[in-house]
């Protein structure tokens, strides 16, 4: 059992994770698409629980997080919201909910608050959809910002590699982040970029700075439940630390079961009525 089991049972806040970087505390975030997950993860005592987008992927087996709909985000944000006593949960705006205007994002974003009660959204994106920023901003919705590797512009980028490696892409990334940090987003998840960089942003900004893939030197750290607890065997990013082999586990749960079943094992006298 984790010894930051915390005995602090209260909600998890925006204004909670602020405080935690000002005294120094590291914040522990993670996904999760499901009820059953969701309990889990939250009676561990993460932070934060992200609805992540990735659902696409990992949920449903799409190859890019571009086809999950705001009806599907909203789906996996009900029955993971129902799991959750402690953690705050964030729900990603999927891949062209918030692009096109922002009297569109802010509808959006307030269907997805009002049907799942998700505690904040996560949009990916700087300066090119900051008047959606700051307009589901104004509507009252704290939003957590993602920049560096934002997988909704896979198409654009071409390749899942390392981003802001060059100056000018890594100077834009800083402007990027202090722009949504004036803007008043609560935090920003910095996905895939040099810790060098993850550094940087981190102790320029007031409000937590989230790595994935960003190094050590940032305000917490999220990664995506099904590939941390072993369940994706097939992905091996560098940034990924494995913490269980649910693979194996589950994997040779049902060949023991399949066995027990075809050799009239299951059920026996005491699991039968
Ligand atoms: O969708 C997701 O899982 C994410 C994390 C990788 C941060 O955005």
């Amino acid at each position: 059992m984790s010894k930051y089991l915390v005995e602090d049972t209260r909600k998890v806040t925006t204004h909670r994770l602020i405080e935690m970087k000002r005294k120094g505390e590291k914040i522990a975030m993670l996904t999760a698409y499901d009820y059953t997950i969701a309990s889990i993860i939250d009676g561990a005592g993460v932070d934060i629980i992200l609805v992540g987008d990735s659902a696409s992927n990992v949920m449903a087996g799409n190859v890019t997080t571009l086809p999950i709909t705001l009806d599907q985000m909203i789906y996996h944000s009900k029955s993971v919201v129902r799991g959750v006593k402690r953690a705050l949960v964030v729900t990603d705006m999927p891949f062209g909910t918030y692009q096109v205007n922002a009297d569109e994002a802010v509808k959006n974003a307030i269907r997805i608050m009002k049907e799942s009660h998700s505690d904040a959204l996560k949009l990916e994106g700087g300066e090119e959809i900051l008047p959606s920023i700051r307009k589901i901003l104004d509507a009252g919705i704290p939003i957590m910002g993602h920049l560096g590797l934002t997988p909704q512009s896979i198409n654009k980028f071409g390749t899942y590699t390392v981003r802001a490696k060059d100056e000018a892409e890594a100077a834009k990334l800083c402007r990027d982040a202090k722009l949504l940090e004036e803007a008043g987003c609560f935090a920003i998840v910095l996905e895939k970029i040099p810790a060098v960089l993850g550094a940087k942003v981190a102790s320029e900004l007031t409000i937590p700075v989230i790595g994935i893939g960003a190094g050590g030197d940032v305000d917490g750290q999220v990664l995506v439940s099904t590939d941390m607890l072993g369940m994706t065997a097939d992905f091996t990013p560098r940034f990924l630390r494995r913490y269980a082999d649910l693979h194996t586990v589950i994997s040779d749960a049902v060949g023991n079961y399949i066995c027990d079943v075809k050799e009239c094992d299951f059920p026996n006298e005491s699991e039968q009525y």
